[in-house]
């Protein structure tokens, strides 16, 4: 029997910090508001550089660092995001460029901001099939360049950032135990990007009326939400026969205060039991969850053998929950240089281009055409 572990973790976020004073000189606001009604401080926004690639390349290194994990021996990079760099190529295919996992596959998924508990429990199935052996799972959002910065009701809640796991296959028990996956299409309008897809591509209308930028009916999300993070984290804990009082964690999805805090009475649970960081990054979307786990280990609220639940919502709509025991990172006997594995990985990549312009030219002399 296989099971997959979490053998490493990482984060990358913007260093430009956008307060609510800063929002509030933008729109009509104010700190007060906004902390009362989400718990959010402040977030982080991307500079003109950065982007949803260069976060989760990051946060990957981050991770493949702690697992000691050389990027050559990765089987599939899933990225979820649902700010990807573009509608294609992958954003999972430019991180494995990055990184240089040269025998990797690698695809995005969207499934907004339960993405990442969708992506984990893809990468654990397919490690316990025994398809694969080593899995990065990464979730990257840019969506501040998906804001519209006039409109008060959306623009206070969101924030950038990126998180990566790294799974690796173990015949030790452990690691992620179950998970619960669930979608109500019927609520897509509640939270939309509604061009730029096939159905709205771009154009000067869609532009001008704004169709580039998130919509959101902000109290149906509430209520949704608030339903269904209880339920999620009590199905997954069930379907991994574990009981609720079992749990030593929960990192839920960073959107709201008042959806962590419904949760946890729906689940008669302490709120020290909640991993809570939305105060200084906002709704991350689907980094949120990684970020989270992240600060979580770093702070020492995440110890081996501890039972973790992470539990997510959003777009779609979606949900979903995934129970796990924390392995830890495992021992390390020599460490892995991965400055020069980057440094190869961009050699490696120029080479591939070169040799691409080469391949051109020779077949236009040589080739078919003639
Ligand atoms: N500052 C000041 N006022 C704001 C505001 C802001 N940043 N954002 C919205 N408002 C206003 C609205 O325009 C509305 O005004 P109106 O009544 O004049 O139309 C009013 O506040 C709504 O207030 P209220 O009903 O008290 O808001 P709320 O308690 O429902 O809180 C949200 C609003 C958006 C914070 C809340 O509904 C929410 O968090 N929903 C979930 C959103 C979410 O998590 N989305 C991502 C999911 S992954």
């Amino acid at each position: 029997m296989v099971y997959a572990h979490i053998t490493g973790w990482g984060m990358a976020v913007p260093e430009k910090i956008l307060t609510n004073d800063d929002l509030s000189k933008m729109v009509d606001t104010n700190d007060e508001w906004i902390r009362s009604r989400t718990g959010i401080r402040e977030r982080r926004i991307a500079s003109d550089e950065e982007s949803s690639a260069t976060l989760a390349t990051k946060a990957a290194i981050r991770a493949l660092n702690l697992a000691n994990l050389k990027p050559t021996e990765l089987d599939l990079i899933i990225v979820s995001s649902s700010s990807p760099e573009h509608i294609f190529p992958s954003t999972a295919s430019l991180v494995q460029d990055n990184i240089g996992a040269k025998k990797a596959g690698a695809f995005d998924l969207s499934a907004a901001c339960t993405g990442f508990i969708y992506a984990l429990d893809m990468g654990a199935q397919a490690i316990r099939s025994g398809s694969v052996k080593n899995v990065l799972v990464v979730g990257t959002e840019t969506l501040s360049r998906f804001i519209d910065w006039t409109d008060r009701n959306t623009c206070s809640l969101f924030g950038d950032g990126a998180g990566a796991f790294v799974l690796q296959a173990d015949e030790r028990p452990g690691g992620v135990l179950s998970s619960v996956l669930h979608s109500d299409g019927s609520g897509g309008d509640l939270l939309t990007l509604p061009a730029g897809g096939s159905k709205y591509p771009a154009s000067a209308a869609t532009v001008r009326d704004g169709l580039h930028f998130i919509q959101m009916d902000g109290k149906g999300v509430f209520r949704f939400a608030t339903r269904v993070m209880a339920r999620a984290t009590k199905e997954a804990m069930e379907k991994a026969g574990l009981e609720i009082e079992d749990l030593d964690l929960i990192v839920p999805h960073q959107a709201n205060m008042r959806i962590i805090e419904a949760a946890a009475r729906g689940l008669k649970m302490p709120m020290e039991k909640f991993m809570v960081n939305l105060d200084r990054y906002g709704n991350t979307s689907t980094a949120s969850i990684p970020i989270a786990t992240v600060e979580a280990f770093e702070s020492g609220r995440l110890k081996e053998g501890d039972t973790v639940v992470f539990v997510g919502f959003g777009a779609g709509l979606t949900w979903g929950a995934l129970a796990t025991e924390w392995s830890g990172p495992r021992p390390v006997e020599k460490r892995v240089n991965h400055g020069a594995y980057l440094f190869w990985a961009r050699i490696r990549s120029v080479i591939l281009r070169l040799m691409r312009i080469a391949e051109g030219v020779l077949w236009g002399r040589y080739g078919r055409g003639k």
